[in-house]
């Protein structure tokens, strides 16, 4: 008969893992889904019942993800604690850390994630290869930004330090009237400053370090942002070779040194004029990551996993061609359902809905399609979107 408690006359397995997740949303719902596969209990900490991994049948706490007693129960309760989101409380997690709880990745390898100025400013030198990062400065006033324009031209951009996503918290100003706009709007965040690029490419490099120290990256992602938001991603994206490998060695030592543990997502920028910079970081699964559920033989949800569990990591390499479109809301997108079926019609196309409430912006869910080239990927992947929102 096989191990574990009895239910009826059925033997049922032990859970070959408990993980908890300290948020709920569409991350946290993919992760579910690998947990599922892997017979792992995943408990996500949730804001609301409707949120997408509770809606997924994931068990769930809810409260706030501040709340230092429900942080170390949850942990308390799981082999590892970890994480959909970076809106999270290091000092808690800290101390949480020294009093034997697991987490992964640690506070000081989130803290790249959380904090933009924090993240320019500890990476710069660090690798054989560093890779620069935008001009940039903090902004303690109006004078800041315009000694900063003075010294870059306009126009700027403006990054809240913290909490920003999906392009909220990011604004491109034209001048100092409307710096002066964002910095009264800005309900007392803190900026940094940043020098506008013209861009010509940009692109992730994800990769997934456990903590024996094993680390594997996966082909690099390219990305296309529209007014902040990320639209599309396709694998692979052509690259010069030595960019290709001079970004994936940098980010292969950023996450080395920071000793994160998990999957962790490196965003660089190309200018038009073919320099490699640095964007940002996350200490989590990425959206850009979203395109390996099926274009890559390990997705990064198991990956994540059979990271933070110090489980062997899988292969990252490309199975197919393929492009990922993500569904935005707009006014129609409550008849989701009924458009579902006409974009199902499209051979290898592959739908992921988060079931979230709908509010227009809002990523709702996304659109992988196979291909025998990326490109041919796009445009099936955009028809599939297009039946969605069309
Ligand atoms: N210095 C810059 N110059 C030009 N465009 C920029 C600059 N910084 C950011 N952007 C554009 O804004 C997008 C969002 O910026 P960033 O990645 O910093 O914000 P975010 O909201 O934290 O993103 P995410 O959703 O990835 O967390 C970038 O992908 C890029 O398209
Ligand atoms: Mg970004």
């Amino acid at each position: 008969m096989l191990g574990g408690p009895l239910r009826g006359d059925v033997a049922v397995l032990a859970p070959s893992a408990r993980v908890a997740m300290v948020g709920a949303g569409q991350l946290a719902r993919m992760t579910h889904q690998a947990a599922i596969d892997y017979g792992i209990d995943l408990h996500v900490l949730a804001g609301s019942p409707h949120d997408p991994a509770v809606t997924a049948g994931a068990a769930f706490t809810m409260g706030p993800a501040d709340d230092a007693d429900l942080l170390r129960q949850l942990a308390g309760d799981a082999d590892v604690m970890t994480f959909d989101h970076e809106l999270v409380p290091l000092e808690v997690l800290r101390a949480m850390a020294s009093d034997g709880h697991v987490i992964r990745p640690s506070a000081d390898a989130l803290a790249l994630g959380c904090d933009k100025f924090f993240a320019r400013t500890a990476v710069s030198g660090i690798g054989a290869l560093s890779t620069p990062v935008p001009a940039f400065t903090l902004v303690s006033g109006l004078s800041d930004i315009d000694s900063f324009a003075e010294r870059h031209g306009w126009p700027v951009v403006l990054k809240a330090r913290h909490g920003g996503y999906d392009g909220r918290g990011v604004v491109v100003v034209e001048d100092i009237g409307a710096a002066a706009g964002v910095l009264a709007r800005g309900g007392g965040s803190q900026w940094v400053v940043e020098e506008y690029l013209d861009l010509a490419i940009e692109f992730a490099i994800l990769l997934a370090r456990s903590p024996s120290g094993f680390t594997v990256t996966y082909p690099p992602i390219g990305t296309v942002q529209v007014g902040g938001i990320c639209r599309e991603l396709i694998l692979p994206v052509d690259l010069p070779e030595e960019m290709e490998r001079h970004a994936t060695a940098w980010a292969r030592s950023i996450i080395e040194g920071f000793g994160a543990t998990g999957i962790a997502a490196v965003e660089y920028f190309v200018t038009q004029d073919g320099r490699l910079l640095l964007n940002e970081f996350a200490l989590r699964p990425h959206n850009s990551g979203h395109i390996t559920m099926e274009a890559c033989v390990t997705s990064q949800f198991h990956q994540h996993l059979r990271a933070v569990l110090d489980w062997p990591l899988g292969d990252t390499g490309l199975v197919r061609p393929a492009a990922t479109v993500n569904l935005i809301a707009d006014a129609t997108t409550s008849e989701f359902s009924t458009r579902l079926p006409r974009a199902l019609a499209i051979p290898d196309v592959h739908v992921h809905l988060y079931q979230k409430s709908v509010r227009p912006g809002r990523k709702v869910g996304h659109v992988t399609a196979l291909a025998d080239s990326a490109d041919e990927a796009l445009e099936r992947a955009r028809a599939a979107a297009e039946r969605f929102l069309g």
